[in-house]
């Protein structure tokens, strides 16, 4: 049986990431969060007091930048690195939801951050989520799947994973952000979020998880 590249584009906050988790699990395949780099790459930034818009000031963070996912010792899941340091939950506050797709119109840091990708997924076997994967990163994926679901579906969802980790979050500021941020992905000039051709919608306003899961489960079985 042979290994194939799952590419899953689409919306931010329409369950790709946890999707994308349980597929590969699945299908005993590696799951990489290609968000949580930019997110990780921000957080650099951010706490660097760099700006991603100063060309000094990008080329000082890509020198320094240390991104790497280790598993969990104790639920073996694929956590975040910066720098050695585990960053999981750090990258997932709002207040790096708030300046990453600013980051991420970059492209220079878009240009490292997606040959690290490409080294990451060379021997295939792999579910990769983001904005780009289809179109840029594995332009020759053999499942390209764009998820999408309704804005408000989409923030109440995210409401509740804050929540699950403590935080609680107004409605409003998620959907703002996730709006937001579906706007600069969607606009910027660098390897804009778009539906390829080849892609496969599913819209998951409507989907249990385990239907989402499954539904994607099936489209790969068909390739594999
Ligand atoms: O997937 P997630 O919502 O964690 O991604 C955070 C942000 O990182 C996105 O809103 C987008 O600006 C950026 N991103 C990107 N290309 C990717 C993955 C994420 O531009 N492949």
């Amino acid at each position: 049986m042979g290994k194939i590249v799952i590419a899953i584009d689409g919306y931010s906050g329409c369950g790709k990431s946890s999707t994308a988790k349980a597929v590969a699990k699945e299908l005993n395949y590696t799951y990489i969060d290609s968000g949580a780099m930019y997110r990780a790459a921000t957080l650099y930034f951010l706490e660097n007091y760099l700006n991603p818009s100063n060309p000094k000031d990008v080329e000082r963070g890509l020198k320094n930048l240390d991104i790497s996912f280790q598993p969990n010792p104790d639920t073996q899941k694929q956590e975040t690195y910066l720098n050695g340091l585990n960053v999981e939950n750090e990258i997932r506050s709002m207040r790096v939801s708030e300046k990453v797709s600013e980051l991420a119109k970059v492209k220079e840091i878009r240009s490292e951050l997606v040959a690290q990708q490409q080294r990451l997924g060379r021997k295939k076997g792999v579910v990769m989520d983001g904005r780009d994967i289809g179109s840029v990163v594995f332009p020759d994926a053999e499942l390209k799947v764009f998820m999408t679901a309704d804005l408000e579906t989409r923030a109440y969802r995210r409401q509740q994973e804050l929540l699950e980790k403590g935080d609680l979050v107004d409605l409003a500021q998620i959907q703002e952000n996730l709006a937001e941020r579906d706007r600069i992905d969607s606009s910027r000039t660098e390897s804009p979020l778009i539906k390829m051709k080849d892609a496969v919608e599913v819209d998951t306003s409507h989907l249990s998880f385990s239907e989402q899961v499954g539904q994607i489960v099936h489209l790969a079985q068909q390739k594999i």
